[in-house]
């Protein structure tokens, strides 16, 4: 048995759907960490394509058994709607579907507070997917947060929510010059979303100890990316939670001792939704020619993706602080129209070559990408299974990936469905 977590080595959206969707087909358990349904998974499954905000996109597999641990912020309206998408395509969840007791709600008043908040910033916006993740991080940190477990008392639920009301319409009234919320109506749904997340609530953290136990393969499932990490991104335009590595043990509950593989998505490219810095990034034409060729829209929000090349920096950098032992490589498809394709090697800071990711943002924001050019191959590899079977070229480029990044690919992704992958070797041995 193996216990493999599997992140986003750039700024998220680089595909982990269809990897996880993949690897879960040898997995006993899939478990959701972090971040709330500000990610979105899109998985292509004999053409029908699935977005899937909170939910691991394991559950899409029959018998699979899947959870979101203590570490992931819930909106029960949003989990509640995905499960019913889920069952209106014949997927049963009882019995192989669990939220831990102690992940965090998402409440009315936290989506008030990020708006306010975000409206009152503005160019310094962070540009978030408006979901009300960050404020309800920060209730957990407060200590002022309700969990899932509270839905079960109540009288206690009551009494924290209109604590939490009288705190926050200050704020809202005051600061944001909004409406003031009212607890009945809040209240009101609440009771109907307990009823319906009643059986699903557990003690996440033993549920994944018992599976470890039976020797099952346990896939931890990271949302976001690392660059989008609470403490290793590019703070402050980053989401609330550790998408990192580490974050599996925190947000499920078990020992680092346990992690047998850490493994990296990277996309051919690279791409950033919302604000901050991106020193690769390409605009104008190139930036359409990405947009459109590889799909780069929010599956959360529809919005455009911000483009660029691929970046060795960074992706060096997620391979030191999540521990990568393997990455699997996106998209590699997209690029097969472009040529030549520069990739990112290092940073030039004020006449100075930089080869480590800068953790200071005012230096990252002066960084200049210094690029080498790898020639296209200007051919499909679109559907490829074999390594062997790709052009010349797009097997150096990825070669180059590979020395550039100290990480070797288990998988390559040329196109959005199941088969169309290359398994270059098996990540849970
Ligand atoms: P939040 O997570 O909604 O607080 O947004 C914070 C930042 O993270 C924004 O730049 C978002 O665009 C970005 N973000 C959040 N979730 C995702 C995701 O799943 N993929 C890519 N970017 C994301």
């Amino acid at each position: 048995m193996a216990t493999l977590v599997v992140v986003g080595s750039q700024w998220g959206d680089e595909g982990k759907g269809k990897i996880v969707d993949i690897l879960t087909e040898d997995a006993g358990l899939v478990a959701r960490y972090q971040g709330g349904h500000n990610a979105g998974h899109t998985v292509v499954i004999e053409e029908s394509e699935f977005v899937l905000h909170l939910i691991p996109s394991g559950i899409l597999h029959a018998q699979k058994q899947c959870l979101i641990g203590n570490g992931v912020v819930i909106d029960p309206a949003a989990l509640i709607e995905e499960v019913d998408d889920i069952e209106k395509r014949n997927l049963d969840l009882k019995g192989r579907f669990y939220i831990s007791r102690n992940a965090h709600l998402i409440m009315p008043y936290h989506l008030a507070l990020e708006k306010g908040s975000e409206n009152s910033l503005g160019d310094g916006k962070i540009g978030t997917t408006g979901r009300g993740i960050g404020p309800a991080y920060t209730d957990k940190m407060a200590r002022m947060g309700l969990r899932v477990g509270d839905l079960l008392h109540p009288d206690l639920f009551e009494q924290k929510l209109r604590a939490n009301l009288q705190h926050y319409n200050t704020v809202i009234r005051a600061l944001y010059h909004q409406e003031p919320l009212r607890a009945e109506p809040i209240l009101q749904a609440f009771v109907r979303h307990t009823e319906r997340m009643r059986p699903w609530i557990a003690d996440t953290s033993l549920l994944v100890h018992n599976a470890m136990i039976r020797g099952e393969h346990i896939l931890c499932e990271g949302a976001q990316g690392t660059l989008l990490d609470i403490d290793h991104g590019t703070y402050p335009f980053v989401t609330s939670s550790s998408a990192t590595a580490g974050g599996a043990c925190t947000g499920l509950g078990f020992g680092p001792g346990r992690v047998d593989h850490v493994l990296g998505v990277v996309k051919a490219y690279t791409t950033r939704v919302g604000s901050g810095p991106f020193p690769s990034e390409v605009q104008g034409a190139l930036d359409e020619k990405f947009r459109s060729i590889g799909k780069e829209f929010g599956a959360s929000t529809g919005r455009p993706r911000r483009c660029g090349w691929f970046d060795a920096v960074v992706v060096r950098y997620a391979a030191r602080v999540n521990g990568l032992n393997s990455a699997a490589l996106t998209k590699l498809d997209v690029l097969d129209t472009f040529d030549p394709i520069p990739i990112c090697t290092g940073y030039r800071h004020k006449g100075t070559l930089l080869s480590d990711f800068p953790t200071d943002l005012s230096i990252l924001e002066e960084c200049e990408p210094v690029y080498e050019e790898a020639p296209g191959w200007t051919t499909s590899t679109i559907g490829l299974t074999e390594f062997d079977a790709l052009p010349q070229r797009a097997q150096d480029y990825v070669r180059r990936l590979e020395d550039l990044i100290q990480t070797p690919f288990s998988l390559i992704s040329t196109g959005p469905a199941r088969t169309q992958t290359i398994r270059v070797c098996d990540p849970y041995r």
